[in-house]
């Protein structure tokens, strides 16, 4: 059986995702918007996913926190998670290429926006990335700041010994295959899971922007550019760059 990305992936996906080090991101993520943004309280984070980042980030700043994510499997987990915290966060199913402030638990405009770990590159084509932006402005307050990351050609690349792998535990098992291809930079996972018993395979195709592309949709947008840094760092980002961290600003009217 096949079905949509990260419905059948949300119950191991934590698994998956063992190797990443969520506490060194939302310090960062933290950093950044202490740095950009003036007295960030209401965060709403898009593509959270199971709340791995927003669990650490929320208690950092004390932040008034929304997490969204396209997946209602994703976001019960996160739910889930959650309930199993004190952790102040309120989660909701949300597309965000569609989202908008009215439709999300807040009280008024966000201080900060967040999406980290490859939301963008699931939009194949840069118009809707382009709206994605659009989202972002109508969801900040002017002087808002938002955080985006984005993964590039020379990340998929250059990751060709990740290319296979798997695991099993507790009624969760994966089997992951990655394609990439150089000319569409079309980046295709699939997913052999076996969930409770049930064999399911997910196929998720992402798209490697160069900054280059990113950089000029940004130029078109109604976001101002106040950084782009290498990976988790503040080294500023350039061609060959794996992973870029966009900070991003609703200007002043
Ligand atoms: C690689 S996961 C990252 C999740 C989370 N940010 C993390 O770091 O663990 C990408 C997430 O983007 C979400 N996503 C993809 N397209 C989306 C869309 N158009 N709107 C909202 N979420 C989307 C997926 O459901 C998935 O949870």
């Amino acid at each position: 059986m096949s079905v949509e990305p990260y419905s059948a992936l949300a119950a191991g996906y934590d698994r998956v995702m063992e190797h990443v080090d969520y506490d060194a991101w939302a310090a960062y993520v933290h950093m950044l918007l202490r740095r950009y943004a003036d007295a960030p309280t209401r965060v709403v984070e898009l593509g959270g996913g199971t709340g791995s980042l927003a669990l650490r980030l929320q208690p950092m700043g004390d932040y008034d926190y929304v997490l969204t994510d396209g997946s209602d499997a994703m976001i019960a987990r996160a739910r889930e998670k959650v309930a199993a915290t004190d952790v102040p966060i309120r989660c909701h199913t949300a597309d965000f290429t569609t989202v908008t402030r009215e439709g999300l638990p807040l009280d008024g405009p966000a201080d900060a926006v967040v999406l980290v770990y490859d939301g963008l590159n699931y939009l194949l084509e840069s118009s809707a990335v382009a709206t994605l932006f659009g989202r972002v402005h109508d969801l900040l307050r002017p002087g808002g700041v938002a955080v985006i990351d984005q993964s590039t050609p020379a990340n998929s690349e250059n990751r060709e010994e990740d290319f296979a792998d798997e695991a099993a535990v507790d009624g969760f098992a994966y089997v992951r295959e990655n394609q990439y291809d150089p000319e569409t930079r079309r980046h295709e996972t699939t997913f052999d899971l076996l969930v409770d018993g049930q064999s399911v395979t997910e196929r998720h195709v992402q798209r490697a922007y160069t900054l280059a592309e990113v950089q000029a949709l940004l130029d078109d947008s109604s976001l101002t550019v106040e950084a782009a840094y290498e990976g988790v760092t503040t080294v500023p980002a350039h061609a060959d760059s794996p992973r870029i961290h966009w900070v991003l600003c609703r200007p002043f009217d």
